[in-house]
C-alpha cells in the first residue's frame, strides 16, 4: 500500500514541532489525515497550530499524561518522532527511546491504537563490510559510548513491535533545514573549525525532506525495520569535502585510520525495490548542493539548533550520539 490509498486517518504524532515533525504535519494533511501533535513547550504550540494541527502539551516522560493526550486523541495511528539531542546527552535520548517509548506504546495500547510507526536509525547493526540490510542485527555487544545508543534504539524497536502493526524507519544520517548537517548546524561549525576529519568512516544521509516523505507514506507499509537512507553509503574523504563546500567550510583535514567497522552505511534497496520509495535526493551529492539555499520552517525562536558547548567541543566522542567522521562513538 502507499501513502495514496490510506484513508484519513487521524495520527498522533509524538514530537510535532521537531526537526522532523513540523516537516510531516503539511504533508499528513495534504494527504487527508488529521493530526494531533505534542510539544512540551507552550511558545511551539502556536507552530503546530499554523500548521494545521491540533497540539496537545505532555512530556512523553510522563505516562499518566500520555496515556491520558493518547486517548483524548483517539488516533488510528501513533506516529513517534520524539528525540533528545538538542543537548548532545546521549544518555537523556536513550532514556527517551527506552522510557518514553515505552509511555506511549503503553499509551497507544491503552487506546485501542492498532499502529506505529516509530523513527530509530541505520547505523547501530554489528560491525561488518559493505552497507548493512534490516536482517542484520543491531550490535548489542557494543561497547560504551556505543552500547548505550544501540541499546536505546534495540529497547524502541520491541517497544514498537508491541502493536499488531509496527514499522520502524530506521534513518540514515539527516541532512537540510533544522538539522546538524545545515550551514547553521553543529556540524558546519566543526567543520569550520576543522575538528572533522576525512576518513574512511561510511556514513548512509537522509535528507530531512525525503525523511519526513518515508514517514507519511510508512502509514501503508508492511509491518517491519525499513532502512530509510539515501543510495550512496560513502566514506567521510567523499562526501566531508561536499559537506565543506556547501556550508562554506574550509576544505578538510585528511584522516588515514582504518574504517571502523560499524561505520559500514545501510542499504536501502528494502524501501525502494519491495516499498516503492523514492527519495527526493538519491544522493547527499545533491542533496549537499542545496544546503546553502533551503531554509527551516520557523520555530518561533525555540531552536533546538545551538547546542552547547560540551557537544561542540569535547571531542572524546562520548556525547556523540551519531558517528561524525574522525570523532566517531
Ligand atoms: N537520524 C538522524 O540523523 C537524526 C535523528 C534525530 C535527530 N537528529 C539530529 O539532532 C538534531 C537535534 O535533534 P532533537 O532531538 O533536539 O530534535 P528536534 O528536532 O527538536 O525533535 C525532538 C522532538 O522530540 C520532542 N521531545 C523531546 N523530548 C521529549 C519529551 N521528553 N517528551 C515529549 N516530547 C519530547 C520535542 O518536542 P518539544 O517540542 O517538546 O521540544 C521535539 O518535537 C536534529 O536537528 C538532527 O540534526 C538526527
Amino acid at each position: 500500500m502507499t501513502s495514496e490509498n490510506v484513508p484519513g486517518l487521524r495520527v498522533f504524532l509524538a514530537g510535532g514541532a521537531g526537526v522532523l515533525g513540523r516537516r510531516v504535519i503539511p504533508l499528513l494533511t495534504a494527504a487527508g489525515h488529521t493530526v494531533v501533535a505534542t510539544t512540551r513547550s507552550p511558545r511551539r504550540t502556536g507552530l503546530l497550530r499554523d500548521l494545521e494541527a491540533e497540539p496537545v502539551r505532555v512530556d512523553a516522560h510522563d505516562a499518566g499524561a500520555l496515556a491520558a493526550a493518547v486517548r483524548a486523541a483517539a488516533p488510528d495511528v501513533v506516529l513517534h518522532q520524539l528525540t533528545d539531542l538538542a543537548g548532545g546527552d546521549l544518555a537523556a535520548n536513550a532514556r527517551l527511546r527506552e522510557q518514553g517509548t515505552r509511555n506511549l506504546v503503553a499509551a497507544a495500547l491503552a487506546a485501542g491504537v492498532r499502529r506505529i510507526v516509530a523513527q530509530s536509525i541505520c547505523w547501530t547493526y554489528v560491525p561488518g563490510d559493505g552497507p548493512a540490510a534490516e536482517s542484520v542485527p543491531l550490535d548489542l555487544g557494543a561497547t560504551e559510548p556505543r552500547r548505550t545508543t544501540v541499546a536505546g534504539v534495540a529497547a524502541l524497536e520491541a517497544a514498537a513491535r508491541e502493536l499488531p502493526e509496527w514499522v520502524v524507519l530506521r534513518y540514515g544520517m539527516l541532512y537540510g533545514p533544522g538539522t546538524w548537517f545545515a550551514p547553521d548546524g553543529l556540524r558546519a561549525a566543526q567543520a569550520r573549525e576543522g575538528a572533522l576529519r576525512a576518513g574512511a568512516d561510511v556514513t548512509s544521509f537522509v535528507h530531512v525532506d525525503d525523511a519526513a516523505t518515508a514517514a507519511v507514506t510508512a502509514l501503508g507499509w508492511p509491518s517491519g525495520a525499513v532502512n530509510v537512507c539515501d543510495d550512496e553509503p560513502a566514506p567521510a574523504r567523499e562526501w566531508l569535502p561536499a559537506f565543506c563546500r556547501a556550508v562554506g567550510a574550509p576544505p578538510p583535514p585528511a584522516s588515514d585510520a582504518p574504517r571502523d567497522p560499524a561505520a559500514r552505511g545501510a542499504d536501502n534497496r528494502h524501501a525502494r525495490r519491495e516499498l516503492g520509495w523514492r527519495p527526493a535526493y538519491p544522493s547527499w551529492r545533491e542533496g549537499f548542493a542545496t544546503l546553502a539555499i533551503d531554509r527551516d520552517i520557523p520555530d518561533n525562536g525555540h531552536s533546538r539548533q545551538f547546542i552547547n558547548g560540551r557537544v561542540e567541543n569535547s571531542g572524546d566522542g562520548h556525547d556523540e550520539p551519531m558517528p561524525a567522521p574522525g570523532k566517531v562513538r
